[in-house]
């Protein structure tokens, strides 16, 4: 039923994670699945796509699970991404505070995702994005990301301020990793 209150059934959610090779999405999604961090240095790039599944008991008493679809940043994995768009309820949009480029390129990873989902009309009747500025925790000094680039790239953007929500997080730390998933999960289920 339409009308239906988020809070009276289980839902699952699809979520796919996208940005460059090393931003840390698979780091984020391994602290929000299994709370942890595998340590500096090491680096395994992801090859295709991961599928880990997360459940949550939102502050509106409704449960949910999350399906969160871990891709691959490299380039010589990109085109087995595509299929993981379709039919996703949202979408994470990850890059790393160290790396201007990393901001840069979610221009293009939203393309990419949006251009699997023609079949939407306006910008409104996309799903949730989520905009997340990780490795927060490195010290400030290698910050290269101000608040300023990230506001003029929303902008940019064109996206209307619910379908959007910003966090700086920390995959190491475990900062806002799960506060944000809550929130696009939240959003995700407001839109059915
Ligand atoms: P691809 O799978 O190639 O697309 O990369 P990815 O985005 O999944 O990056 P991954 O999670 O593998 O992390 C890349 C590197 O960054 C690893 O060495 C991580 O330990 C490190 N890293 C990830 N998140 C953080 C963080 O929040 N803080 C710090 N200091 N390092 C991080
Ligand atoms: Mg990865």
């Amino acid at each position: 039923l339409p009308n239906q209150r988020p809070q009276c059934r289980l839902a699952s959610v699809k979520i796919v994670v996208l940005g460059d090779a090393g931003v840390g999405k698979t780091a984020l999604l391994h602290r929000l699945v299994h709370s942890g961090f595998h340590g500096d240095g090491i680096y395994r790039a992801t090859i295709g796509s991961d599928l880990l599944m997360k459940r949550l008991v939102l502050n509106c008493g409704a449960e949910v699970t999350l399906q969160l679809w871990d891709t691959a940043g490299q380039e010589r994995f990109r085109s087995l991404n595509r299929a993981y768009f379709r039919g996703a309820d949202g979408c994470v949009l990850v890059f790393d505070l160290t790396s201007t480029a990393s901001l840069a390129s979610l221009t293009h990873w939203r393309q990419e995702f949006d251009s699997e989902r023609s079949g939407f009309e306006s910008a409104a009747a996309l799903p949730p994005l989520l905009l997340l500025g990780n490795k927060a925790d490195l010290p400030t000094g290698s910050r290269a990301v101000s608040g300023r680039c990230v506001a003029a790239w929303r902008s940019a953007q064109q996206l209307p301020s619910d379908a959007e929500r910003y966090f700086e997080c920390s995959a190491k730390t475990g900062l806002n990793v799960e506060a944000a998933f809550r929130h696009l999960a939240a959003a995700c289920l407001s839109r059915r």
